[in-house]
């Protein structure tokens, strides 16, 4: 009897309403407090994304890289990568293929993205092949002696139109367009593929 007369006389306002909790404070009092560690949560999480960002920022930049740009680089993304002065008829001429790289903020200069061979037919047109092997992605060395791109990693070679000579690659080796400019400049359209499937896609 005493008990209930004591709440009531704390309270008296709030008990008449309803509007308090188990604990005998207002609700309204807990909303505010809600709204308030919200905010401050806020406040405290602020300054700390730009920490986070610099720290994930190699591998954000990694997985937003475009490809490559540069004065070496047309509007079709070709890359230049040899004069044809450079090429000999009937051997395949190896090139690396150097271009800039970007990423939102920066731009890394003259980097080696991969390899060609190209070779000049005597029909005057070009062949490009990339220099990565299709099974394992290691580069492929042109054997002139034998005639053969041979693969040192497992033991296995290509004719020198691309074809495998074995069953160790799951493909021929890919191949790759081929242009010319005005200057003389051979340009490729440098792609990767996925290694290790029969089928040919870019990645
Ligand atoms: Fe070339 Fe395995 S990586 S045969």
């Amino acid at each position: 009897m005493t008990d209930n007369s004591s709440a009531a006389n704390s309270s008296p306002a709030a008990s008449s309403s309803g509007d308090v909790d188990e604990h005998g404070f207002p609700r309204r009092g807990m909303l505010y407090k809600g709204v308030a560690m919200i905010l401050g949560a806020i406040i405290t999480i602020i300054p700390i994304v730009p920490v986070v960002g610099m720290v994930l920022d190699p591998l954000l930049r990694k997985k937003r890289a475009v490809g490559p740009t540069g004065p070496k680089v047309d509007a079709d993304k070709f890359i230049e990568v040899a004069k044809l002065a450079q090429l000999k008829v009937g051997e395949p001429v190896q090139m690396p293929v150097i271009a800039d790289q970007r990423d939102f903020w920066n731009t890394f200069p003259n980097q080696a993205v991969g390899s060609v061979y190209l070779t000049l037919q005597p029909d005057g047109k070009i062949e490009c092949f990339n220099a990565r092997c299709p099974h394992l992605g290691c580069t492929v060395n042109f054997r002139s002696g034998d005639n053969i791109f041979y693969c040192p990693c497992h033991d296995s070679s290509f004719n020198a139109d691309g074809t495998r000579k074995n069953d160790i690659p799951p493909r021929d080796l890919d191949p790759l367009e081929v242009k010319q400019n005005d200057d003389g400049g051979i340009l490729v359209k440098f792609e990767n593929f996925r290694v290790g499937v029969h089928d040919r896609t870019v990645v």
